[in-house]
Protein backbone atom coordinates (compact mmCIF):
# COMPACT_ATOMS: atom_id res chain seq x y z
CA UNK A 1 0.00 0.00 0.00
CA UNK A 2 1.22 4.00 -0.54
CA UNK A 3 2.35 5.77 2.48
CA UNK A 4 0.98 8.69 0.99
CA UNK A 5 -2.34 7.17 -0.76
CA UNK A 6 -3.25 11.21 -1.59
CA UNK A 7 -0.40 10.88 -3.98
CA UNK A 8 -2.37 8.25 -5.86
CA UNK A 9 -6.20 9.09 -5.36
CA UNK A 10 -8.36 11.47 -4.50
CA UNK A 11 -11.82 11.24 -3.07
CA UNK A 12 -14.69 12.51 -5.55
CA UNK A 13 -16.23 15.92 -5.22
CA UNK A 14 -18.78 17.04 -2.97
CA UNK A 15 -22.16 17.58 -5.28
CA UNK A 16 -23.52 21.57 -4.60
CA UNK A 17 -26.64 20.73 -3.01
CA UNK A 18 -27.20 23.09 0.28
CA UNK A 19 -31.06 22.47 0.12
CA UNK A 20 -30.67 18.75 0.20
CA UNK A 21 -34.30 17.03 0.94
CA UNK A 22 -33.41 13.77 1.05
CA UNK A 23 -31.85 13.42 4.62
CA UNK A 24 -35.58 14.18 5.34
CA UNK A 25 -37.38 11.96 4.07
CA UNK A 26 -38.35 8.20 5.02
CA UNK A 27 -39.35 5.41 2.43
CA UNK A 28 -43.08 4.79 2.41
CA UNK A 29 -44.03 2.30 -0.85
CA UNK A 30 -42.07 0.06 -2.70
CA UNK A 31 -40.42 0.78 -5.92
CA UNK A 32 -41.00 -1.06 -9.40
CA UNK A 33 -38.12 -3.42 -9.43
CA UNK A 34 -36.29 -4.62 -12.80
CA UNK A 35 -34.33 -7.92 -12.38
CA UNK A 36 -30.73 -7.17 -14.10
CA UNK A 37 -29.77 -11.26 -13.43
CA UNK A 38 -29.89 -12.33 -16.54
CA UNK A 39 -27.89 -9.48 -17.99
CA UNK A 40 -25.61 -7.97 -15.62
CA UNK A 41 -25.77 -10.61 -13.26
CA UNK A 42 -25.00 -13.33 -16.43
CA UNK A 43 -21.66 -11.04 -17.91
CA UNK A 44 -20.30 -11.86 -15.02
CA UNK A 45 -20.20 -15.25 -14.78
CA UNK A 46 -17.62 -17.67 -15.01
CA UNK A 47 -19.50 -20.00 -17.20
CA UNK A 48 -22.52 -17.83 -18.22
CA UNK A 49 -26.05 -19.12 -18.15
CA UNK A 50 -26.93 -21.73 -21.06
CA UNK A 51 -30.67 -21.43 -22.17
CA UNK A 52 -32.45 -23.72 -19.78
CA UNK A 53 -31.08 -22.20 -16.97
CA UNK A 54 -31.82 -18.52 -17.96
CA UNK A 55 -35.18 -19.94 -18.52
CA UNK A 56 -35.58 -21.79 -15.17
CA UNK A 57 -34.35 -18.11 -13.21
CA UNK A 58 -36.97 -15.92 -15.69
CA UNK A 59 -39.49 -18.23 -14.02
CA UNK A 60 -38.42 -17.51 -10.69
CA UNK A 61 -37.88 -14.19 -11.33
CA UNK A 62 -41.82 -13.99 -12.45
CA UNK A 63 -42.73 -15.90 -10.06
CA UNK A 64 -41.40 -13.73 -7.20
CA UNK A 65 -43.06 -10.67 -8.63
CA UNK A 66 -40.79 -8.55 -11.20
CA UNK A 67 -42.39 -6.93 -13.46
CA UNK A 68 -39.79 -6.06 -15.37
CA UNK A 69 -36.71 -8.19 -16.25
CA UNK A 70 -33.65 -7.48 -18.50
CA UNK A 71 -33.10 -10.61 -20.13
CA UNK A 72 -30.02 -9.92 -22.20
CA UNK A 73 -28.09 -8.05 -24.98
CA UNK A 74 -29.86 -9.58 -27.75
CA UNK A 75 -27.64 -8.42 -30.07
CA UNK A 76 -24.27 -9.79 -28.34
CA UNK A 77 -24.52 -13.16 -29.32
CA UNK A 78 -26.78 -15.55 -31.31
CA UNK A 79 -27.69 -17.36 -27.65
CA UNK A 80 -28.50 -14.30 -26.12
CA UNK A 81 -30.55 -13.28 -29.11
CA UNK A 82 -32.05 -17.11 -29.59
CA UNK A 83 -33.63 -16.70 -26.08
CA UNK A 84 -35.28 -13.64 -26.61
CA UNK A 85 -36.97 -15.30 -29.38
CA UNK A 86 -37.35 -17.98 -27.53
CA UNK A 87 -39.22 -16.40 -24.84
CA UNK A 88 -41.16 -14.56 -26.96
CA UNK A 89 -42.46 -17.46 -29.77
CA UNK A 90 -42.94 -20.02 -26.58
CA UNK A 91 -44.81 -17.40 -24.72
CA UNK A 92 -43.03 -17.82 -21.63
CA UNK A 93 -43.53 -13.65 -20.77
CA UNK A 94 -46.76 -12.77 -18.88
CA UNK A 95 -48.71 -9.97 -20.44
CA UNK A 96 -47.57 -7.89 -17.55
CA UNK A 97 -43.68 -8.35 -17.37
CA UNK A 98 -42.00 -6.23 -19.78
CA UNK A 99 -39.17 -7.81 -21.35
CA UNK A 100 -35.86 -5.73 -20.85
CA UNK A 101 -33.23 -5.18 -23.27
CA UNK A 102 -29.72 -3.93 -23.29
CA UNK A 103 -28.27 -2.31 -26.40
CA UNK A 104 -25.41 0.25 -26.64
CA UNK A 105 -26.01 2.97 -29.48
CA UNK A 106 -24.47 1.68 -32.35
CA UNK A 107 -26.72 0.99 -35.58
CA UNK A 108 -25.80 -2.82 -36.00
CA UNK A 109 -26.46 -3.86 -32.44
CA UNK A 110 -29.91 -1.66 -32.32
CA UNK A 111 -31.13 -3.52 -35.66
CA UNK A 112 -30.50 -7.10 -34.44
CA UNK A 113 -31.91 -5.57 -31.10
CA UNK A 114 -35.27 -4.47 -32.61
CA UNK A 115 -35.29 -7.86 -34.67
CA UNK A 116 -35.69 -10.00 -31.38
CA UNK A 117 -38.12 -7.91 -29.92
CA UNK A 118 -40.90 -8.67 -32.99
CA UNK A 119 -44.12 -10.03 -31.25
CA UNK A 120 -43.53 -9.65 -27.51
CA UNK A 121 -45.93 -7.66 -25.50
CA UNK A 122 -44.08 -5.24 -23.87
CA UNK A 123 -40.64 -4.34 -24.14
CA UNK A 124 -38.16 -1.92 -22.43
CA UNK A 125 -35.35 -1.16 -24.91
CA UNK A 126 -32.13 0.29 -22.76
CA UNK A 127 -29.57 2.02 -24.73
CA UNK A 128 -26.51 3.17 -22.53
CA UNK A 129 -23.11 4.82 -23.36
CA UNK A 130 -20.59 5.49 -20.93
CA UNK A 131 -20.51 9.57 -19.83
CA UNK A 132 -17.82 9.76 -17.45
CA UNK A 133 -14.56 11.78 -18.11
CA UNK A 134 -12.42 8.85 -17.29
CA UNK A 135 -14.21 6.97 -20.57
CA UNK A 136 -14.37 9.93 -22.23
CA UNK A 137 -10.39 10.38 -22.51
CA UNK A 138 -9.11 6.77 -22.11
CA UNK A 139 -11.74 4.92 -23.78
CA UNK A 140 -13.19 6.67 -26.23
CA UNK A 141 -10.62 9.43 -26.91
CA UNK A 142 -13.78 11.70 -27.50
CA UNK A 143 -15.16 15.23 -26.47
CA UNK A 144 -18.40 15.84 -24.94
CA UNK A 145 -20.19 16.81 -27.52
CA UNK A 146 -18.77 13.57 -29.29
CA UNK A 147 -20.00 11.65 -26.48
CA UNK A 148 -23.55 13.34 -26.61
CA UNK A 149 -23.84 12.97 -30.31
CA UNK A 150 -23.32 8.90 -29.52
CA UNK A 151 -26.35 9.12 -27.51
CA UNK A 152 -28.27 11.30 -29.42
CA UNK A 153 -28.00 8.94 -32.60
CA UNK A 154 -28.34 5.77 -31.09
CA UNK A 155 -31.69 7.17 -29.84
CA UNK A 156 -32.13 8.19 -33.16
CA UNK A 157 -31.60 5.11 -34.73
CA UNK A 158 -34.03 3.45 -32.04
CA UNK A 159 -36.31 5.64 -32.71
CA UNK A 160 -36.46 4.81 -36.13
CA UNK A 161 -36.85 1.34 -36.53
CA UNK A 162 -39.89 1.73 -33.86
CA UNK A 163 -42.79 1.16 -36.44
CA UNK A 164 -40.89 -2.66 -36.58
CA UNK A 165 -42.25 -3.14 -33.32
CA UNK A 166 -46.16 -2.63 -34.03
CA UNK A 167 -48.25 -3.95 -31.79
CA UNK A 168 -45.58 -4.18 -29.01
CA UNK A 169 -45.83 -1.86 -26.26
CA UNK A 170 -42.33 -0.01 -26.16
CA UNK A 171 -40.94 1.80 -23.28
CA UNK A 172 -37.66 3.36 -23.72
CA UNK A 173 -34.97 3.33 -21.38
CA UNK A 174 -31.20 5.76 -21.20
CA UNK A 175 -28.48 5.03 -19.23
CA UNK A 176 -25.61 7.65 -18.83
CA UNK A 177 -23.22 4.56 -17.92
CA UNK A 178 -20.62 5.38 -15.33
CA UNK A 179 -23.31 8.19 -14.26
CA UNK A 180 -21.93 8.36 -10.66
CA UNK A 181 -18.53 9.16 -11.64
CA UNK A 182 -19.67 11.69 -14.27
CA UNK A 183 -20.25 15.45 -13.69
CA UNK A 184 -24.08 15.55 -12.86
CA UNK A 185 -24.04 18.88 -15.69
CA UNK A 186 -23.09 16.80 -18.05
CA UNK A 187 -25.28 13.85 -17.40
CA UNK A 188 -27.95 16.46 -17.02
CA UNK A 189 -27.01 17.50 -20.42
CA UNK A 190 -26.85 14.34 -22.43
CA UNK A 191 -30.04 12.72 -20.91
CA UNK A 192 -32.02 15.67 -22.00
CA UNK A 193 -30.35 15.63 -25.70
CA UNK A 194 -32.06 12.00 -25.57
CA UNK A 195 -35.10 13.05 -24.24
CA UNK A 196 -34.99 15.45 -26.73
CA UNK A 197 -35.33 12.43 -29.33
CA UNK A 198 -37.43 10.26 -27.48
CA UNK A 199 -39.57 13.26 -26.68
CA UNK A 200 -41.10 11.64 -23.48
CA UNK A 201 -44.26 12.92 -21.86
CA UNK A 202 -45.89 12.29 -18.33
CA UNK A 203 -48.04 9.54 -20.39
CA UNK A 204 -45.78 8.19 -22.02
CA UNK A 205 -42.76 8.23 -19.89
CA UNK A 206 -39.35 7.34 -20.75
CA UNK A 207 -36.58 5.47 -18.00
CA UNK A 208 -33.97 7.58 -17.11
CA UNK A 209 -31.06 5.24 -15.60
CA UNK A 210 -28.41 6.60 -13.22
CA UNK A 211 -25.77 3.86 -13.01
CA UNK A 212 -23.74 3.59 -9.60
CA UNK A 213 -21.68 1.90 -12.20
CA UNK A 214 -18.42 1.71 -10.21
CA UNK A 215 -19.19 3.32 -6.88
CA UNK A 216 -16.63 5.96 -6.17
CA UNK A 217 -18.23 7.48 -3.43
CA UNK A 218 -20.00 7.40 -0.22
CA UNK A 219 -23.90 6.83 -0.58
CA UNK A 220 -25.00 9.96 0.42
CA UNK A 221 -22.88 11.19 -2.95
CA UNK A 222 -24.92 9.08 -4.78
CA UNK A 223 -28.19 10.65 -3.08
CA UNK A 224 -27.37 14.07 -3.73
CA UNK A 225 -26.48 13.28 -7.59
CA UNK A 226 -29.86 11.87 -7.73
CA UNK A 227 -31.54 14.41 -6.11
CA UNK A 228 -29.54 16.99 -8.02
CA UNK A 229 -30.94 15.31 -11.27
CA UNK A 230 -34.73 15.15 -9.97
CA UNK A 231 -34.69 18.72 -9.23
CA UNK A 232 -32.54 20.09 -12.31
CA UNK A 233 -33.58 18.15 -15.14
CA UNK A 234 -36.50 19.23 -17.06
CA UNK A 235 -39.69 17.45 -17.72
CA UNK A 236 -39.06 15.47 -14.54
CA UNK A 237 -42.65 14.00 -14.70
CA UNK A 238 -42.01 12.61 -17.91
CA UNK A 239 -39.57 10.63 -16.25
CA UNK A 240 -38.80 7.09 -14.45
CA UNK A 241 -35.90 7.90 -12.67
CA UNK A 242 -33.41 4.45 -12.38
CA UNK A 243 -31.42 3.60 -9.70
CA UNK A 244 -28.47 0.97 -10.82
CA UNK A 245 -25.78 0.73 -8.04
CA UNK A 246 -22.80 -1.66 -7.74
CA UNK A 247 -21.42 -2.72 -4.94
CA UNK A 248 -17.49 -1.63 -5.23
CA UNK A 249 -17.51 0.17 -1.82
CA UNK A 250 -19.97 -2.46 0.14
CA UNK A 251 -22.69 0.68 0.00
CA UNK A 252 -24.88 -0.94 -3.38
CA UNK A 253 -27.53 -1.57 -0.74
CA UNK A 254 -26.88 2.26 0.95
CA UNK A 255 -27.23 4.00 -2.32
CA UNK A 256 -30.10 2.15 -3.41
CA UNK A 257 -32.00 3.36 -0.42
CA UNK A 258 -30.74 6.64 -0.08
CA UNK A 259 -31.18 7.07 -4.06
CA UNK A 260 -34.64 6.31 -3.00
CA UNK A 261 -34.97 9.27 -0.51
CA UNK A 262 -33.22 11.43 -3.00
CA UNK A 263 -36.25 10.78 -5.41
CA UNK A 264 -36.07 7.74 -7.90
CA UNK A 265 -38.88 5.45 -8.75
CA UNK A 266 -37.18 2.38 -9.94
CA UNK A 267 -34.49 0.20 -9.00
CA UNK A 268 -32.05 -2.33 -10.88
CA UNK A 269 -30.45 -4.88 -9.66
CA UNK A 270 -29.92 -8.71 -9.24
CA UNK A 271 -31.03 -11.70 -6.92
CA UNK A 272 -28.18 -11.88 -3.85
CA UNK A 273 -26.33 -9.11 -5.30
CA UNK A 274 -25.00 -11.05 -8.06
CA UNK A 275 -22.91 -9.07 -10.90
CA UNK A 276 -19.73 -7.38 -12.42
CA UNK A 277 -16.56 -7.05 -10.01
CA UNK A 278 -18.19 -7.06 -6.03
CA UNK A 279 -22.08 -7.26 -7.97
CA UNK A 280 -24.42 -5.59 -8.61
CA UNK A 281 -26.92 -4.22 -5.62
CA UNK A 282 -28.77 -7.10 -3.85
CA UNK A 283 -32.36 -6.90 -4.32
CA UNK A 284 -33.50 -8.83 -2.05
CA UNK A 285 -31.73 -6.93 0.93
CA UNK A 286 -33.44 -3.81 -0.47
CA UNK A 287 -36.65 -5.67 -1.13
CA UNK A 288 -36.53 -7.45 2.79
CA UNK A 289 -35.61 -4.16 4.68
CA UNK A 290 -38.48 -2.49 3.25
CA UNK A 291 -40.66 -5.50 4.36
CA UNK A 292 -38.53 -5.06 8.05
CA UNK A 293 -40.35 -1.42 8.39
CA UNK A 294 -43.59 -2.62 7.72
CA UNK A 295 -43.79 -2.23 3.65
CA UNK A 296 -44.78 -4.81 1.20
CA UNK A 297 -42.01 -4.61 -1.13
CA UNK A 298 -43.91 -6.21 -3.47
CA UNK A 299 -41.79 -8.86 -4.29
CA UNK A 300 -42.22 -12.57 -2.40
CA UNK A 301 -39.40 -14.12 -1.18
CA UNK A 302 -42.00 -16.20 1.53
CA UNK A 303 -39.79 -19.74 0.32
CA UNK A 304 -36.23 -17.71 -0.22
CA UNK A 305 -34.74 -21.43 0.17
CA UNK A 306 -36.14 -22.71 -3.04
CA UNK A 307 -35.17 -19.44 -4.68
CA UNK A 308 -31.65 -20.25 -3.10
CA UNK A 309 -31.57 -23.12 -4.88
CA UNK A 310 -32.58 -22.12 -8.27
CA UNK A 311 -30.58 -19.30 -8.34
CA UNK A 312 -27.16 -21.10 -6.97
CA UNK A 313 -28.13 -24.13 -9.61
CA UNK A 314 -28.43 -21.31 -12.18
CA UNK A 315 -25.53 -19.19 -11.56
CA UNK A 316 -23.15 -21.75 -9.94
CA UNK A 317 -22.53 -19.10 -7.63
CA UNK A 318 -22.93 -19.57 -3.81
CA UNK A 319 -24.64 -16.93 -1.18
CA UNK A 320 -21.82 -16.26 1.77
CA UNK A 321 -23.35 -18.03 5.35
CA UNK A 322 -23.56 -13.93 6.17
CA UNK A 323 -25.50 -12.60 3.82
CA UNK A 324 -28.62 -10.82 4.90
CA UNK A 325 -31.69 -12.67 5.51
CA UNK A 326 -30.40 -14.91 2.63
CA UNK A 327 -27.04 -16.95 4.29
CA UNK A 328 -27.40 -19.79 6.60
CA UNK A 329 -26.23 -17.93 9.89
CA UNK A 330 -28.17 -15.20 9.80
CA UNK A 331 -30.45 -16.69 11.62
CA UNK A 332 -28.36 -18.10 14.06
CA UNK A 333 -27.20 -16.68 17.25
CA UNK A 334 -23.64 -18.24 18.92
CA UNK A 335 -23.69 -16.23 21.87
CA UNK A 336 -25.22 -17.40 25.08
CA UNK A 337 -26.70 -13.78 25.69
CA UNK A 338 -28.47 -13.36 22.15
CA UNK A 339 -29.65 -17.12 23.07
CA UNK A 340 -30.77 -16.25 26.09
CA UNK A 341 -32.56 -13.13 24.98
CA UNK A 342 -34.00 -14.44 21.71
CA UNK A 343 -35.20 -17.19 23.50
CA UNK A 344 -36.85 -14.80 25.61
CA UNK A 345 -37.68 -12.74 22.74
CA UNK A 346 -39.71 -16.04 21.24
CA UNK A 347 -41.74 -16.90 24.41
CA UNK A 348 -42.97 -13.26 24.74
CA UNK A 349 -44.11 -13.60 21.03
CA UNK A 350 -46.17 -16.85 22.02
CA UNK A 351 -48.32 -15.02 24.21
CA UNK A 352 -48.83 -11.97 22.17
CA UNK A 353 -48.99 -13.11 18.64
CA UNK A 354 -50.31 -9.93 17.01
CA UNK A 355 -47.82 -7.51 18.49
CA UNK A 356 -44.92 -5.54 16.39
CA UNK A 357 -41.87 -7.83 15.96
CA UNK A 358 -39.88 -7.28 18.67
CA UNK A 359 -37.43 -10.12 19.28
CA UNK A 360 -34.13 -9.46 20.09
CA UNK A 361 -31.25 -9.95 17.23
CA UNK A 362 -33.51 -10.74 14.72
CA UNK A 363 -34.69 -8.36 12.25
CA UNK A 364 -37.81 -10.19 11.17
CA UNK A 365 -39.29 -13.52 11.60
CA UNK A 366 -37.17 -16.01 10.09
CA UNK A 367 -41.07 -18.02 9.22
CA UNK A 368 -41.88 -15.18 6.78
CA UNK A 369 -39.20 -15.98 3.79
CA UNK A 370 -39.12 -19.36 5.12
CA UNK A 371 -36.75 -20.33 7.35
CA UNK A 372 -37.16 -22.08 10.78
CA UNK A 373 -36.86 -21.02 14.02
CA UNK A 374 -34.82 -24.47 14.01
CA UNK A 375 -31.95 -22.35 12.48
CA UNK A 376 -32.38 -19.63 15.41
CA UNK A 377 -30.06 -21.12 17.93
CA UNK A 378 -26.76 -23.94 17.61
CA UNK A 379 -24.59 -24.68 20.46
CA UNK A 380 -20.89 -24.22 20.42
CA UNK A 381 -18.31 -23.78 23.08
CA UNK A 382 -19.10 -19.58 23.39
CA UNK A 383 -22.93 -20.30 24.12
CA UNK A 384 -24.51 -20.01 27.46
CA UNK A 385 -27.06 -22.37 29.42
CA UNK A 386 -29.62 -21.05 28.04
CA UNK A 387 -28.94 -22.61 24.48
CA UNK A 388 -28.27 -25.52 25.56
CA UNK A 389 -31.81 -25.84 27.66
CA UNK A 390 -33.55 -24.47 24.25
CA UNK A 391 -32.24 -27.12 22.47
CA UNK A 392 -32.72 -29.92 24.99
CA UNK A 393 -36.06 -28.69 25.16
CA UNK A 394 -36.90 -27.89 21.72
CA UNK A 395 -35.74 -31.02 20.29
CA UNK A 396 -36.73 -33.49 22.94
CA UNK A 397 -38.71 -32.20 25.13
CA UNK A 398 -35.90 -32.43 28.14
CA UNK A 399 -37.12 -29.68 30.80
CA UNK A 400 -34.48 -28.65 32.82
CA UNK A 401 -35.21 -27.21 36.19
CA UNK A 402 -33.06 -23.69 35.62
CA UNK A 403 -30.54 -24.72 38.66
CA UNK A 404 -29.34 -27.57 36.91
CA UNK A 405 -29.15 -25.71 34.21
CA UNK A 406 -26.52 -23.86 35.91
CA UNK A 407 -24.64 -26.90 36.50
CA UNK A 408 -25.11 -28.44 33.33
CA UNK A 409 -24.63 -25.32 31.35
CA UNK A 410 -20.55 -25.43 31.80
CA UNK A 411 -20.39 -29.30 31.82
CA UNK A 412 -21.95 -29.45 28.08
CA UNK A 413 -19.13 -26.11 27.04
CA UNK A 414 -16.37 -28.18 28.46
CA UNK A 415 -17.64 -31.06 26.35
CA UNK A 416 -18.44 -29.13 23.27
CA UNK A 417 -14.58 -27.66 23.60
CA UNK A 418 -12.92 -30.38 23.30
CA UNK A 419 -14.85 -31.37 20.49
CA UNK A 420 -14.49 -28.29 19.08
CA UNK A 421 -16.85 -27.99 16.68
CA UNK A 422 -20.70 -26.87 16.99
CA UNK A 423 -22.69 -29.24 18.19
CA UNK A 424 -26.37 -30.50 17.61
CA UNK A 425 -29.55 -30.99 20.08
CA UNK A 426 -28.86 -34.69 19.42
CA UNK A 427 -25.24 -34.00 20.73
CA UNK A 428 -26.38 -32.27 23.49
CA UNK A 429 -28.85 -35.12 24.83
CA UNK A 430 -25.95 -37.40 24.68
CA UNK A 431 -24.22 -35.74 27.10
CA UNK A 432 -26.52 -35.07 29.03
CA UNK A 433 -27.54 -38.94 29.01
CA UNK A 434 -23.87 -39.66 29.95
CA UNK A 435 -23.14 -36.98 32.87
CA UNK A 436 -26.56 -37.97 34.38
CA UNK A 437 -28.90 -40.44 33.11
CA UNK A 438 -26.50 -43.48 32.51
CA UNK A 439 -24.22 -42.88 35.75
CA UNK A 440 -24.24 -46.25 37.11
CA UNK A 441 -20.78 -46.20 39.69
CA UNK A 442 -20.92 -46.70 42.25
CA UNK A 443 -24.96 -46.89 42.73
CA UNK A 444 -26.96 -48.98 40.20
CA UNK A 445 -30.28 -49.99 40.51
CA UNK A 446 -31.83 -53.72 40.19
CA UNK A 447 -35.16 -53.61 41.70
CA UNK A 448 -37.40 -51.04 43.57
CA UNK A 449 -40.49 -52.21 45.16
CA UNK A 450 -42.91 -50.02 47.52
CA UNK A 451 -46.45 -50.70 49.08
CA UNK A 452 -48.05 -47.94 51.15
CA UNK A 453 -50.14 -48.50 54.52
CA UNK A 454 -52.02 -45.53 56.03
CA UNK A 455 -49.43 -42.97 54.36
CA UNK A 456 -46.15 -44.72 55.21
CA UNK A 457 -44.33 -45.93 52.59
CA UNK A 458 -41.81 -49.32 52.53
CA UNK A 459 -39.75 -50.11 49.70
CA UNK A 460 -37.90 -53.13 49.18
CA UNK A 461 -34.55 -51.95 47.20
CA UNK A 462 -31.93 -54.03 45.54
CA UNK A 463 -29.01 -52.36 43.87
CA UNK A 464 -25.83 -52.82 43.60
CA UNK A 465 -22.59 -50.85 45.04
CA UNK A 466 -19.37 -50.95 43.07
CA UNK A 467 -20.59 -54.63 41.35
CA UNK A 468 -21.72 -55.69 44.86
CA UNK A 469 -25.37 -56.54 45.44
CA UNK A 470 -26.85 -54.31 47.95
CA UNK A 471 -30.36 -55.00 49.68
CA UNK A 472 -32.38 -52.92 51.85
CA UNK A 473 -35.50 -52.12 53.46
CA UNK A 474 -36.68 -48.10 53.99
CA UNK A 475 -40.11 -46.24 55.54
CA UNK A 476 -40.94 -42.59 54.94
CA UNK A 477 -43.64 -40.94 53.75
CA UNK A 478 -42.98 -41.31 50.31
CA UNK A 479 -41.25 -43.22 48.12
CA UNK A 480 -37.96 -40.82 47.87
CA UNK A 481 -38.07 -40.63 51.64
CA UNK A 482 -38.28 -44.26 52.14
CA UNK A 483 -34.90 -44.49 49.67
CA UNK A 484 -32.99 -42.05 51.26
CA UNK A 485 -33.98 -43.68 54.96
CA UNK A 486 -32.57 -47.12 53.64
CA UNK A 487 -29.90 -46.15 51.81
CA UNK A 488 -28.80 -44.63 55.14
CA UNK A 489 -28.37 -48.16 57.11
CA UNK A 490 -26.22 -48.98 53.80
CA UNK A 491 -22.89 -47.09 54.03
CA UNK A 492 -24.11 -44.77 51.55
CA UNK A 493 -23.18 -41.00 52.01
CA UNK A 494 -26.17 -39.18 53.94
CA UNK A 495 -27.65 -36.51 51.86
CA UNK A 496 -31.16 -35.16 51.76
CA UNK A 497 -33.05 -34.84 48.50
CA UNK A 498 -33.13 -30.41 48.03
CA UNK A 499 -35.10 -30.67 44.69
CA UNK A 500 -37.42 -32.74 42.83
CA UNK A 501 -39.01 -32.34 39.36
CA UNK A 502 -40.29 -34.53 36.84
CA UNK A 503 -42.31 -34.57 33.08
CA UNK A 504 -43.22 -37.04 30.84
CA UNK A 505 -40.45 -37.24 27.87
CA UNK A 506 -41.79 -36.59 23.95
CA UNK A 507 -43.60 -39.47 22.58
CA UNK A 508 -40.41 -40.23 20.87
CA UNK A 509 -38.76 -41.46 24.17
CA UNK A 510 -40.93 -44.36 24.33
CA UNK A 511 -43.95 -42.57 26.51
CA UNK A 512 -40.93 -43.08 29.52
CA UNK A 513 -41.05 -40.13 32.28
CA UNK A 514 -37.35 -38.40 33.75
CA UNK A 515 -36.59 -36.71 36.70
CA UNK A 516 -34.43 -34.46 38.35
CA UNK A 517 -33.40 -34.47 41.50
CA UNK A 518 -30.87 -32.52 43.80
CA UNK A 519 -28.96 -34.01 46.81
CA UNK A 520 -27.88 -32.14 49.80
CA UNK A 521 -25.19 -33.09 51.81
CA UNK A 522 -24.74 -32.30 55.58
CA UNK A 523 -21.81 -30.34 54.32
CA UNK A 524 -23.36 -28.59 52.04
CA UNK A 525 -22.50 -29.90 48.63
CA UNK A 526 -24.77 -30.02 46.08
CA UNK A 527 -25.56 -32.59 43.08
CA UNK A 528 -27.83 -33.09 40.14
CA UNK A 529 -29.18 -36.22 39.20
CA UNK A 530 -31.53 -37.46 36.38
CA UNK A 531 -33.20 -40.69 35.80
CA UNK A 532 -35.15 -42.29 32.76
CA UNK A 533 -37.96 -44.90 33.17
CA UNK A 534 -41.49 -45.96 32.35
CA UNK A 535 -42.77 -45.45 35.82
CA UNK A 536 -42.05 -41.97 37.09
CA UNK A 537 -40.90 -43.69 40.57
CA UNK A 538 -38.52 -45.82 39.59
CA UNK A 539 -37.18 -42.88 37.54
CA UNK A 540 -37.13 -41.17 40.39
CA UNK A 541 -34.98 -43.53 42.21
CA UNK A 542 -32.76 -43.63 39.15
CA UNK A 543 -32.52 -39.64 39.60
CA UNK A 544 -31.21 -40.01 43.50
CA UNK A 545 -28.52 -42.73 42.81
CA UNK A 546 -27.11 -40.96 39.66
CA UNK A 547 -26.98 -37.62 42.19
CA UNK A 548 -25.43 -39.96 44.30
CA UNK A 549 -22.98 -41.18 41.81
CA UNK A 550 -21.84 -37.54 41.32
CA UNK A 551 -21.02 -36.94 44.73
O1 LIG B 1 -23.46 -0.81 -14.47
C1 LIG B 1 -23.87 -0.23 -15.48
O2 LIG B 1 -23.65 0.96 -15.70
C2 LIG B 1 -24.65 -1.00 -16.44
C3 LIG B 1 -25.27 -0.22 -17.54
C4 LIG B 1 -25.26 -0.98 -18.80
C5 LIG B 1 -26.64 0.19 -17.13
O3 LIG B 1 -24.83 -2.18 -16.27
ZN1 LIG C 1 -24.39 -2.70 -14.18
Amino acid sequence: MQKDPSKKYRAFPAIHLPERQWPNRLLTAAPRWASVDLRDGNQALAVPMNVSQKLELFRTLVKIGFKEIEVGFPSASNTEFNFNRRLIVEKHVPDDVWLQVLVQAREDLIERTIESLIGAKRVIIHMYNSTSPAQRRVVFGKSKEEIKAIATKGAQMIQDRLHRLEGTEVMLQYSPESFSATEVEYSKEVSEAVMDVWQPTPQRKMILNLPDTVEVAMPNVYADQIEWICKNIKQRDALIISLHAHNDRSTGVAATELGLLAGADRVEGTLFGNGERTGNLDIVTVALNLYMHGIDPQLDFSNLHSIIEVYEHCTGMTIPPRQPYAGELVFTAFSGSHQDAIKKGLAERESSPGAHWEVPYLTIDPADIGREYREVIRVNSQSGKGGVAYLLEREFGINLPKDMQREFGPIANDAVDQLGREVSGADLKAMFWKEYVERSEPWSLAGFETENKKGVVKCQAELFHSGKPVTFNGEGNGPLAALVHGLATSGAPRFEIASYSEHALSSGEGAAAIAYIQIKTPDGKRRWGSGVDTNIEIASVRAVLSALNRL
